[in-house]
């Protein structure tokens, strides 16, 4: 990525998010490689750029929405409802019945009233229970706000029947970046009580939802996809035999786009305040870094100066807002001055969806290796003559 961040920088001013298209695609291959013949369901809040859906649709991913605006995009792009669940368990009323009306008809609850807006706005449509999880070991958990205890989703699941919608499961979430396989373990064991018991009740449940939280390498180690696909496995045998045809889906976000970005920015000011070394750059919290203000952990790379001795700075962003502080202590090179480049490695997801104009600052574009002048198709299509030149 190096190469083609440098290439960028020779024709554009940053910030800017340099994506690889081929990257995505490689993600998706791997997603319905390891987890087998699940369906997979791109979270389209980690980076909804229209490349990346055209990408994704293009090899027949489906997409898990959060809004009306997220399905008006899709729409737009010639994605059919069908394709998409409505994963939020926050919605409004309209939008549910936006959804509706362009054909979507797989919705997500975690609340009573949640039931009854999708039963008054999209009759007979099929839907899932979000159940709580514990958001342990995950950098960037997603506890508190959703999901519900197990007899509460087995309640919910009874009143989806009676107000005439179709109960089809169950879906929770591990947390985002989560870093330990056994979270969809114990979120699969718990997910298993409630099809038993539904089962005894007469609902005929046979989704299963297994969520996002897939990790992205950044400065922790992490598990390997197959690692936690085949916890996931292991959970859905021993646990979930008895349900006939059962149907796993996945809603990964960070993991598809994660590593295919990085986040390139340049210092605009080095200074010294009260003995601490500052750095501030034109990328910032309100500038495609929001994820650290829960202190995300983003491997940092300033060009040229990567073997050099390092040294403990505050990083902050471009804004009159002590909010827009990046980093509280990080190690950067101890030369680092103006105009020097620094990049955030692997931030394709949640950074330029963020994004916001605060203090009339343009927040960073998105380019791609694809488009660069004398990028990756030429390059490729270079090495193709020379080859068959030989
Ligand atoms: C309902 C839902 N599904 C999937 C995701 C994607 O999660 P991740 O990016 O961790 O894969 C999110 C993230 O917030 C979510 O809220």
């Amino acid at each position: 990525m190096e190469y083609w961040v440098r290439k960028a920088l020779e024709t554009y001013p940053t910030p800017f998010l340099l994506l690889d298209l081929s990257k995505v695609e490689k993600n998706y291959l791997a997603l319905k490689s390891s987890l087998k013949n699940a369906e997979i369901f791109y979270a389209v809040k980690a980076n909804s750029h229209p490349k990346i859906i055209a990408t994704l649709e293009r090899l027949g991913c489906n997409f898990d929405v959060a809004s009306k605006g997220e399905i008006e995009k899709l729409l737009s792009l010639g994605v059919k409802g069908h394709r998409m669940s409505f994963g939020n368990t926050i919605k409004k009323e309209e939008d549910i019945a936006f959804a509706y009306r362009n054909g979507v008809r797989l919705f997500a609850v975690d609340s009573e009233m949640e039931v009854e807006k999708v039963a008054v706005n999209a009759p007979g449509s099929a839907v899932f229970v979000r159940i709580a999880t514990d958001g342990d070991d995950a950098d960037w958990p997603l506890t508190r706000k959703f999901g519900t205890d197990p007899e509460d989703a087995l309640r919910l699941l009874l009143l989806a029947a009676k107000k005439k919608l179709i109960p089809v499961g169950l879906s929770f979430h591990v947390g985002s970046q989560n870093l330990n396989p056994k979270s969809w373990q114990r979120a699969i064991e718990k997910a298993a009580k409630v099809f038993k018991k539904a089962m005894r009740y007469g609902l005929n449940l046979y989704l299963l939802n297994v969520g996002g939280g897939f990790p992205v390498k950044h400065r922790k180690p992490i598990p390997s996809l197959q690692e936690i696909a085949d916890a996931i496995w292991k959970a859905v045998d021993e646990n979930l035999w008895f349900v006939h045809s059962l149907k796993l889906i996945a809603e990964p976000g960070r993991y598809m786009v994660g590593d295919a970005g990085w986040l390139v920015s340049r210092v605009i000011l080095r200074s010294e305040r009260m003995n601490e070394n500052w750095v501030y750059i034109d990328a910032g919290v309100f500038h495609g870094l929001a994820e650290t203000i829960q202190n995300f952990e983003y491997e940092i790379l300033v060009l040229g100066k990567e073997c050099e001795e390092k040294e403990t700075f505050h990083l902050a962003g471009p804004t009159c807002d002590s909010v827009d502080v990046i980093y509280d202590k990080v190690r950067l090179p101890k030369t680092i001055t103006l105009n020097d480049v620094v990049c955030f490695v692997n931030a394709g997801a949640y950074t330029v969806e963020y994004n916001t104009h605060f203090n009339g600052i343009e927040p960073p574009k998105t380019l791609f290796v694809e488009d660069l002048v004398g990028g990756k198709e030429e390059t490729m299509s270079l090495a193709t003559v020379e080859r068959s030149t030989l």
